[in-house]
């Protein structure tokens, strides 16, 4: 039986980091360091303010740091005295050549695994906890077979991490299930067991599940891919119920009870964000493509669609309740995050919707309370969101320290991420600071349940997967809807 004593983990984001600080206050004899390129970061793990923030994260490294707990950009050092090495690294969709915009970019992958062959010694486990297309774990497999020494000795594992942001501590801590793939061969399955055997400290053994190595690397971007599939599939009746008067809470509430549906990850939003579907979804196809199979990929690739026509969908809704302009219009956006609980920004819906309404021109005031307001810049300064005009995020958007302050002298308030904070919000307050007809667009379904009281205050309420109101051009009738749509603003955002 292999026994781990030192693990070396290369990559301190937001899988790596959690990850392993969970594994150190689970296994109290495994040192464990966690290495990265950049400085930064890991300045950041070794201070009180962590670099990413996720509820518990804090009190977990603060349990072990300096303990069984490190951060360094001594890569090889830490490498060299590993008997296991988890590659966390980040595997985005390539932004050139072929493949661009949906392969997984495997350079940094790579980089570790030559890194590996170059500085390591004796008997190695290397375990690929970063998301990547199947049989990846053979371009590793065969970089080390064409650089390692004899001193040498590798053992490939794929051990997806399946933590959500926003409760990834208690993802780690209870995880529905561990999935571990590897050699079947007799030293693939004492690896396996190595890595099994960590993880039995605090996962019951029945929720531990072992396959061959490809299996483990598809049912990762399968289980995304499902994910995705399933806000996409409620995004899309959610339209249905905007243009009949059905109500896709009810809807959803109606079809969760089915026990062969379930309830869960049935919420009509504005769109799936986050730095994994779209890029999980994207290689997918990428793959099905590559393997000749496009009815697959076809089928696949529907799902960002939907999920792209959510977001336009959401923007051409604000802009035609406003009476189909926002040039020069306040509008307070609250929330910037991908979702609640998590300061992440990567592909957050919240990027996309200001996109569209400032496109119109819209004047954004921005309220998040956990992403920063260079994080906000940033995001809203690509090229592809600010299409070629720097200049325009400096005129169009503030970054406001708090929600009264984004929403005073607007015309509308947008929630875009379902921070907890926004259902207990003075809305008495903000109307009276708010010019009329003041508008609220629910983007993420939070004020349910004070919809009445909001309307009562004056608020007209606007919520997705629910029959616009009255006052909304679009709904009049079949042909003035029609029209509508052809309004400036619609036809530019093509929904
Ligand atoms: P991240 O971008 O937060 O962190 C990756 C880190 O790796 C960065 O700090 C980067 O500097 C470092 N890095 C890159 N190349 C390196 C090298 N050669 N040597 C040392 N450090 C290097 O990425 P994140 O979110 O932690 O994702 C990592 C992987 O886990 C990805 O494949 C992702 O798809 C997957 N994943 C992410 C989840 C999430 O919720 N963020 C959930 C499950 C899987």
């Amino acid at each position: 039986m292999v026994v781990i004593k030192k693990i070396c983990c290369i990559g301190a984001g937001y899988v790596g980091g959690p990850t392993c600080s969970v594994i150190a206050q689970m296994c109290k004899d495994i040192a464990v360091t966690v290495v990265d390129v950049n400085a930064e970061r890991i300045k950041a793990w070794n201070s009180d303010q962590l670099p990413i923030f996720e509820p518990g994260l804090q009190e977990v490294v603060e349990s072990c740091r300096g303990q069984n707990l490190f951060f360094s950009t001594d890569i090889d050092k830490a490498i060299k005295e590993a008997d296991l090495v988890f590659i966390s690294v980040n595997t985005p969709s390539k932004t050139f050549g072929i493949g661009k915009g949906r392969a997984a970019d495997l350079k940094y992958i790579e980089a570790c695994a030559r890194r590996i062959a170059e500085v390591g010694i004796g008997n190695k486990i290397v375990v690929e906890k970063s998301t990547v297309p199947v049989r990846a774990a053979e371009s590793i497999r065969r970089i080390f077979n064409a650089n390692t020494k004899c001193n040498l000795n590798l053992q490939v594992l794929s051990n997806p991490e399946f933590l959500a942001e926003g409760t990834a501590i208690n993802d780690l801590k209870n995880p529905d299930r561990v999935l571990i793939g590897g050699d079947e061969t007799p030293e693939g399955g004492k690896a396996i067991q190595a890595l099994k055997s960590i993880y039995q400290r605090w996962v019951p053994e029945n929720k531990i599940i072992t396959t061959n190595t490809w299996s483990s690397e598809l049912s990762k971007l399968a289980a995304n891919a499902f994910l995705a599939q399933r806000i996409s599939s409620i995004n899309s009746i959610s339209a249905l119920c905007e243009a009949t008067g059905a109500d896709v809470e009810e809807v959803a509430h109606a079809i969760g009870t089915d026990q062969r549906i379930g309830s869960k990850f049935l919420k009509a939003s504005i769109g799936f964000g986050g730095s994994c579907f779209q890029k999980d979804v994207l290689n997918l196809v990428y793959l099905c493509e590559a393997l000749n199979l496009p009815e697959v990929a076809r089928y696949w690739q529907q799902v960002i669609e939907i999920n792209d026509y959510q977001r336009r969908r959401f923007a051409a809704r604000v802009i035609g309740c406003l009476f189909n302009t926002v040039t020069d219009k306040k509008i307070g956006l609250l929330g910037f995050a991908f979702k609640k609980n998590t300061g992440d920004t990567r592909e957050s819906s919240s990027i996309y919707v200001s996109k569209y309404l400032m496109d119109e021109g819209a004047k954004l005031h921005i309220f998040d309370p956990k992403v920063k307001k260079e994080q906000i810049i940033q995001d809203l300064s690509q090229t592809n969101i600010c299409d070629d005009d720097p200049d325009r995020v400096s005129r169009l958007v503030t970054v406001a320290l708090d929600p009264y302050e984004a929403c005073k002298n607007a015309h509308a308030i947008v929630i875009c991420t379902e921070w907890d904070m926004f259902k207990e919000l003075d809305y008495e307050k903000i109307y009276k600071a708010m010019l009329k007809p003041a508008f609220i667009f629910d983007g993420r379904r939070i004020l349910d349940g004070l919809h009445e009281k909001l309307q009562r205050i004056g608020f007209q309420v606007e919520t997705i997967g629910k029959k616009v109101t009255e006052l909304i051009p679009f709904t009049a009738s079949k042909e003035t809807s029609r029209n509508d749509l052809q309004a400036p603003a619609a036809k530019k955002l093509k929904i």
